[in-house]
């Protein structure tokens, strides 16, 4: 009997061993500096792995255009070529500098969905966003200022602005927005990268956080939708063009800047699937660590047509992690 051209089983377990892979392969790396190496070693790792998955998938977020990125880039083939056909968004390290200095928050992750689900962002590198978790849905307006969405989004959660946390990518570029949310009260929890996990975190309980806003990549606002759909959270996002040539290459190619992307348009929700794997410590799943046996990680696995969430470690004997090691080691 023919393989259904949609995924019906759980690609997202599949997908675990795609992020532990990278994840382990990065660790190797951790705090040595060297941001590019981690990068390259996680990359390769990720593609090895996908190689083998029963699927065919294209990269709709990758490591860029084919000149600039030999693998993992957009429009590249993964996967032995079966069916299901699914779209893929990668990113082998969200936090390539927490990783090359060894700070926590790094992880590894992958999104898939159905094929053409997933919001191409072309030129864009950024945009503007806001998350939040199932009790904040429908709550936020990215339209709207913060003052404003606190306002609802504390009505929402029943509890007063200043007991909300607020995510933010500590960058100069958010210096205003930080300012107004100090000044409505709010209490801003700083990240100096990993916007992914900052989304997640809204969506976690008792993490803390209960809102993310501000500018960062486009890549990751649409894995976080994905992970979003699974959780229950949501994500709204407005592309914003770092210049005026990347603007008007928007524009010339379509792209309307000032349309706000819902959690739907970014990843359309019914059947989409994410893994994360902590590289290194973070405030929900403890990163790689290395043992005399061989390798745990921590994953964190979602799947949004059920709503399954799993966190899973795995214990990697040494000879199997000899398959995905890479750069020398
Ligand atoms: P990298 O790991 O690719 O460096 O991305 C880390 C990150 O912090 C993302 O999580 C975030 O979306 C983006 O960078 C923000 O971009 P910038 O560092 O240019 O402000």
């Amino acid at each position: 009997m023919r393989a259904p051209d949609k995924p019906d089983r759980n690609l997202a377990l599949e997908m675990i061993r795609v992020t532990e892979a990278a994840a382990i392969a990065a660790a190797r790396w951790a705090g040595r500096g060297d941001k590019m190496a981690a990068d390259g070693a996680a990359v390769d790792a990720m593609r090895f792995v996908l190689s083998g998955v029963a699927m065919d998938g294209i990269v709709v977020i990758g490591e860029g255009e084919k000149d600039e990125a030999p693998m993992l880039y957009n429009g590249e083939h993964l996967g032995d070529g079966r069916a299901p056909q699914v779209d893929v968004a990668v990113d082998p390290i969200d936090g390539t500098t927490l990783t090359a200095t060894g700070r926590k928050g790094a992880v590894s992750v992958i999104a898939l969905s159905e094929r053409g689900t997933m919001f191409n962002p072309g030129p864009c590198v950024y945009m503007r966003k806001v998350a939040v978790g199932p009790r904040g849905r429908g709550a936020v307006d990215i339209n709207a200022s913060p003052t404003d969405n606190l306002r609802e989004l504390s009505k929402r959660l029943g509890k007063p602005v200043q007991e909300l946390g607020v995510v933010v990518l500590d960058r100069p570029r958010h210096a205003d927005l930080i300012a107004e949310v100090r000044e409505a009260g709010a209490r801003v929890l700083l990240i100096s990268d990993g916007d992914v996990t900052g989304a997640i975190a809204t969506a976690w309980p008792n993490s803390g956080a209960d809102i993310l806003f501000g500018i960062g990549g486009t890549p990751e606002g649409v894995i976080a939708a994905a992970a979003l759909q699974g959780l229950g959270g949501e994500i709204q996002g407005v592309l914003y063009p770092r210049d005026d040539s990347e603007r008007d290459r928007a524009l010339a190619m379509g792209y309307d800047l000032d349309r706000v992307l819902s959690t739907d348009d970014l990843v359309t929700g019914d059947n989409c699937y994410f893994s994360a794997t902590a590289v290194t410590d973070g405030d929900f799943l403890k990163g790689v660590r290395f043992t005399e046996f061989g390798a745990t990680t921590q994953s964190l696995v979602v799947r949004s047509r059920s709503g399954t969430v799993r966190t899973i470690e795995t214990f990697h004997r040494h000879n199997k992690l000899q398959e995905f090691t890479t750069a020398g080691f």
